[in-house]
């Protein structure tokens, strides 16, 4: 269930149960920056995880890479980068609010103080940085992780002989000075990006470009989010960006915002990989079997973390009638949530409770790992703390799990689903399997 209020419901459950939290907070904050935090950090794992589970261990024709975020300032050049490329219009009015001018349709005056604007002006994105102690030498934060990989190209054939075709991937963190950042983790200056850049030969491109987006559309389906909430865009070719033939902008339909960019997904035929080789003077053609050499063609599907995450919590984010009032919770999928599994004993003033519920929550821990152990409040109140952080299951000890009540019920326990609220018994030796 979504209104129009429900993303400010989303921000307002992260920061109060640990998800994310605004950046350098107890300072003001610094715009465009957030930081994740226990829950938010856990839920953020486990999509990395299952991406690259996905789409490097689960296939054979991908390697993975992690390159240093600081690069020679020759890529960025190679690259267009530095260039007309990479920037945005902005304007400034007379009193100094900048905004991008291709945000402000029909707008002549400034929408803060009504002042007149000046001409609109290019803007580079990347964050530029000096290196060393003389600071003679400039470099950038890299504004996408994919530069990374087309200089590693090279490095990776020699290494491990990749059969054509073949793909490298990378997840790590992108900077763009967005002039302005909006919409919690939409637009923001640093970011999480998990990246592949696929190497074709030409004439396979457009084969290889539809398994891909079937691929794509496998992981949205993986992550829970529903087919009528994604969708693509062909992106027209005057936007297309200064390196792509072909783009597919993967679109969420993001609750009080509408239908807005997910992930990327761009033919950049060989412009980059001839770019590097030209400016480097390092040949990086890939050479068949039978000598035949050629520079490679990709394909790049590229997803930003945090927008991948609010659209999981987007998906997620639920609110129903059950027992007294309003329930809100998460219906994330057991594999995204940062609890796979809740246990509690049923009143924390019993030490036999408290006893068997810790051998119940080692052994869970050692299967699951990321179990939480609750025993604050009355359970109804553990119950509800719970299911807003999308904890599938609740386990619960009670004087039935000691034998105390019903002999047949010795060494069983309560466990409580997030999504039905159905309560079952269940044989702590066949605990495991049942949660699985
Ligand atoms: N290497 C290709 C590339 O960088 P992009 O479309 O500019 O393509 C890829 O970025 C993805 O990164 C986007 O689909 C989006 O999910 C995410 N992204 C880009 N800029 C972002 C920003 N300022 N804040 C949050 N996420 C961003």
């Amino acid at each position: 269930m979504t209104d129009n209020n429900t993303m400010e419901k989303i921000t307002s459950l992260c920061k109060r149960r640990g998800f994310v939290f605004q950046g350098s907070e107890i300072y003001g904050g610094l715009r465009g920056t957030w930081d994740y935090g226990p829950l938010g950090v856990m839920l953020k794992r486990n999509i990395e995880r299952e991406w690259w589970k996905l789409f490097v261990e689960q296939r054979e024709d991908m390697y993975g890479l992690d390159a240093a975020i600081l690069m020679n300032e020759k890529v960025w050049e190679a690259s267009g980068h530095t260039g007309a490329g990479f920037t945005d219009p902005v304007v400034e009015c007379s009193e100094g609010h900048r905004f991008r001018a291709d945000h402000l349709e029909d707008v002549t005056v400034c929408p803060t103080c009504g002042a007149a604007f000046g001409d609109a002006k290019d803007f580079n994105l990347m964050f530029e940085t000096k290196v060393g102690a003389e600071g003679t030498t400039t470099s950038y934060l890299r504004p996408e992780t994919a530069q990374g990989i087309f200089v590693n190209f090279k490095n990776v054939v020699d290494s491990m002989s990749p059969k054509m075709p073949f793909g490298i991937a990378q997840i790590g963190k992108g900077f763009r000075n967005e002039i302005a950042p909006r919409e919690f983790l939409f637009r923001v200056r640093e970011f999480d990006m998990m990246e592949i850049e696929y190497f074709v030969r030409e004439e396979e491109w457009e084969t290889q470009f539809e398994e891909w987006r079937e691929a794509l559309w496998k992981w949205f389906d993986h992550l829970g989010l529903s087919r009528e909430n994604v969708q693509e865009l062909e992106v027209p070719e005057d936007d297309l960006a200064h390196y792509s033939k072909r783009t597919i902008d993967f679109e969420y339909n993001y609750p009080g915002k509408g239908f807005d960019e997910l992930a990327g997904f761009a033919y950049r035929t060989d412009h980059d990989l001839k770019a590097h080789m030209e400016a480097s003077g390092v040949s990086l053609e890939y050479i068949e079997p039978d000598g035949s050499r050629f520079v490679p063609h990709v394909l790049e599907p590229s997803f930003g973390v945090g927008r991948t995450l609010m659209a999981v919590l987007s998906e997620a984010y639920t609110e129903d009638e059950m027992g007294e009032g309003t329930r809100t919770y998460l219906k994330l999928p057991a594999h995204l949530a940062p609890y796979r599994v809740a246990v509690s004993p049923l009143l924390k003033n019993k030490p036999q409770l408290v006893e068997k519920a810790r051998e119940v929550f080692t052994m869970l821990k050692g299967e699951f790992g990321n179990v939480a152990w609750d025993d604050n409040g009355n359970v109804g109140k553990r119950y509800r703390r719970q299911d807003e952080i999308g904890t599938p299951a609740c386990v619960v000890i009670d004087f039935d799990t000691l034998g105390e009540e019903a002999p047949e019920h010795t060494d069983t326990v309560t466990v409580r689903d997030r999504d039905t609220g159905q309560q079952t018994r269940v044989k702590i030796a066949e605990l495991v399997d049942s949660l699985k």
